[in-house]
C-alpha cells in the first residue's frame, strides 16, 4: 500500500512528509495552475531534493501527439533526473509514447484514466503505474470501484508489474474504497489526510485518556 501527495506545494510536502508514510508525489498542469505559476524545473528539482530518490516523482507531459510527448519526456528526464515517472494521458498517442518509453526502460505513469479499456491497454503497453480518476469517474456516473477491481484482477491474472494508483480524490471515504477495490497506491492532497486524522472524536479520546491519567497521577508523565 502506498500513499503519494498530489501536490506541488513545497511547504505542505515538507510539513506532512514527516507525518505520513509518503512514497512519492504526483502533479499535473491543473495542479500547478491551482498552486500558481512556478519556475517549472527549479521547482521540481527542489521537490526532488526534499523527497529524495527513494520516493517517486510523477511529472506530466503537456504535448498531445506522440513525438511531442517523447520530447517533453526527454526534457523532463534531462532537466530533473532519469528516475522521474513520466505521466502520460492514456490516449492513442499517449499509448504509443508509453510503449516507446518503456522499451527504453523509462519510468511511466499512465494517467487521465476513466475507463477499463484505457487501464487495460496501459497495462499491456508496460506502464509502471496507472492513475485511475476516482472522483471524476463518479462525476461521469462510472463506478470507480468496478474499474479498479477489474484492473486489479487483470494485473493478478496476467502478472503485470503495473501498480494501480488511485487519483482524483475529494475525501477519505473514496480513498479507502479505492484500496478496498484493489488499488496498490493512492495519491491525495495532504489536506484530505489531515482532515481525516483531525476528527474531534479522536482528539476527545486522547483528551479523556490524559484526564483519566491525571486524575490518578496528577501532572506527572510516564517518563517523570
Ligand atoms: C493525479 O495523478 C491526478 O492527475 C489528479 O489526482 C487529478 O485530480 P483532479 O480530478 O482533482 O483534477
Amino acid at each position: 500500500m502506498e500513499y503519494l501527495f498530489d501536490t506541488v506545494n513545497i511547504s505542505d510536502i515538507r510539513k506532512y512528509m514527516d507525518i505520513y508514510p509518503i512514497t512519492g508525489i504526483t502533479s499535473n498542469p491543473s495542479i500547478i495552475f491551482q498552486h500558481g505559476k512556478i519556475d517549472f524545473f527549479t521547482h521540481f528539482r527542489e521537490i526532488r531534493d526534499l523527497i529524495g530518490l527513494k520516493r517517486t516523482m510523477h511529472i506530466q507531459v503537456v504535448s498531445q501527439d506522440t513525438d511531442g510527448i517523447l520530447k517533453d519526456a526527454e526534457t523532463i528526464l534531462e532537466q530533473i533526473d532519469d528516475q522521474v515517472y513520466i505521466k502520460i494521458p492514456v490516449t492513442e498517442q499517449g499509448l504509443k509514447a508509453i510503449r516507446i518509453l518503456k522499451q527504453k526502460k523509462i519510468n511511466v505513469t499512465g494517467t487521465a484514466i476513466y475507463t477499463k479499456v484505457q487501464a487495460l491497454t496501459a497495462l499491456e503497453s508496460g506502464a509502471d503505474y496507472v492513475a485511475l480518476y476516482y472522483n471524476r469517474m463518479e462525476n461521469m456516473d462510472i463506478d470507480p470501484c468496478d474499474v479498479i477491481s477489474t484492473t486489479a484482477k487483470m494485473i493478478q491474472s496476467y502478472n503485470y508489474a503495473t501498480k494501480i494508483l488511485g487519483a482524483s480524490f475529494k475525501n477519505i471515504g473514496q480513498v479507502i474504497k479505492a484500496f478496498e477495490s484493489g488499488a496498490h497506491a493512492v495519491t491525495v492532497l495532504p489536506s484530505v489526510l489531515h482532515a481525516a486524522l483531525s476528527l474531534p472524536d479522536i482528539q476527545r479520546a486522547v483528551d479523556d485518556f490524559r484526564s483519566d491519567w491525571s486524575s490518578i497521577y496528577g501532572n506527572a508523565s510516564i517518563s517523570d
